[in-house]
């Protein structure tokens, strides 16, 4: 004789059995862990273990690094064309020392990456170049490094931006746009492109061959001006020469339709942003249909002495104390020290270096995009876009332990 109490017990579980009766019959088997978080990690990992696959010279100073898994069973986080990856580089010469981060765009398109498996980062190295000089020297095939997962918003989207897009790019300032504009012209109809690529030499502007291809295959979508600041012969006669210029702008502009908006999209080394940003104000553009990727200076000369800057990592009893030049940012300062400081954009958009100014003073030479109010009320600041004022106490994020 069943109790009522069992009989309402066995009336509530019955269902329930016969449900993994039935799901059991269908030979179903069930994951292991929830499908949500496995593709939250596979689209935005903490952390990518890359490698390089292969080495193309682009330039007589620049090459591109194909980044694959480190594991080849498993696949890179997939990316909008635009986007970049943080790179932590390692000190090869000396193993103890913490590795750098430095954000570097994806230059192949996001087919390309998929076809391949493997990311483009196309690295620069002038002399005085601290880490693209490293990279030069050290990055050979096999070589692993950690990576972040894709970031950036300099991205194209159908929605918000314009039907004609002028990309301004300056020296190694064109590798996020190598990707965009593959990527637009096969996945995004009725879009044009103008590309004016500046160069200092005749053999620096990257991606000719491509861009060739484009031109002739893709007349009506796609032109490029190029512009040479340098003395020496140009390879194309028709190659502008000096600084990429208010008329030029006005000329590209006038590409697209008299009746529709045109965007401006700008990637470069700090002295061309400040340049074109001055010839783009002579267009009076609105705002909003000018796009910048700025990677960040390391800052600007300064001949005040330097200062002490005592370093807390939140959640840590431990601290430490640095010198900090008042002519760069207080993180190329922490790394300087070989402290390890989590950073992506290094521009005060994303937010990553974020850390807290518990005494002293900072200034911004350009105001960070990422840092609100309400960041500012509760005493935080982007150490990547800030210049040392005074002595500094601050407080930073502690990075993961493991790159
Ligand atoms: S590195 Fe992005 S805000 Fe500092």
């Amino acid at each position: 004789m069943i109790s009522g109490r069992k009989m309402q017990r066995w009336r509530i579980a019955a269902p329930l059995f016969q449900r993994t009766r039935m799901i059991r019959r269908t030979g179903f088997a069930k994951p292991a862990e929830s499908s949500i978080p496995a593709l939250r990690d596979a689209v935005h990992p903490v952390r990518q273990h890359l490698m390089v696959a292969r080495i193309v010279e682009e330039s007589p100073s620049t090459k591109t690094y194909y980044l694959k898994p480190s594991d080849p069973e498993s696949w890179i986080a997939p990316f909008q064309a635009g986007a970049y990856l943080s790179v932590y580089v390692a000190d090869v010469d000396d193993t103890e020392a913490a590795p750098i981060c430095r954000p570097y765009s994806i230059s192949n398109t996001p087919d390309e990456a998929q076809a391949e498996n493997a990311y483009a980062v196309t690295v620069r190295s002038q002399p005085g170049s601290f880490i693209a000089e490293r990279i030069h020297r050290t990055w050979q095939p096999g070589v692993s490094m950690a990576a972040s997962d894709p970031q950036g918003f300099f991205t194209y989207e159908a929605l918000r931006d314009a039907a004609h897009v002028v990309f301004i790019a300056g020296g190694s300032g064109v590798t996020p746009f190598r990707s965009l504009v593959g990527d637009i012209l096969t996945h995004v109809p009725d879009v044009s492109i103008t590309l004016i690529q500046g160069a200092s030499a005749a053999d620096e502007f990257l991606f000719d061959e491509d861009f060739q291809k484009w031109e002739k295959s893709e007349p009506a979508r796609f032109r490029r001006i190029t512009v040479l600041s340098g003395d020496d012969e140009a390879t194309a006669e028709t190659t502008r020469r000096g600084f990429i210029t208010a008329s030029i702008l006005t000329e590209a502009q006038d590409r697209g339709k008299a009746d529709q908006p045109t965007d401006f999209f700008v990637c470069g080394p700090p002295a061309m942003h400040e340049f074109v940003n001055q010839e783009i104000a002579a267009l009076s553009r609105p705002p909003r249909r000018i796009r910048r990727e700025d990677y960040g200076g390391s800052g600007k000369p300064s001949n005040k002495p330097p200062c002490s800057v005592v370093v807390r990592y939140s959640g840590r009893d431990d601290e430490v104390t640095i010198q900090a030049d008042p002519g760069e940012t207080v993180l190329v300062a922490l790394e300087r020290a070989g402290l390890i400081v989590p950073s992506g954009c290094r521009t005060g958009a994303c937010g990553l270096c974020r850390g807290r100014l518990l005494d002293g003073k900072v200034e911004y030479p350009a105001p960070p995009s990422g840092l609100r109010k309400a960041d500012e009320l509760g005493g935080y600041f982007h150490p990547c876009a800030a210049l040392p004022l005074s002595d500094l106490v601050m407080e930073i994020p502690a990075e993961p332990a493991e790159l």
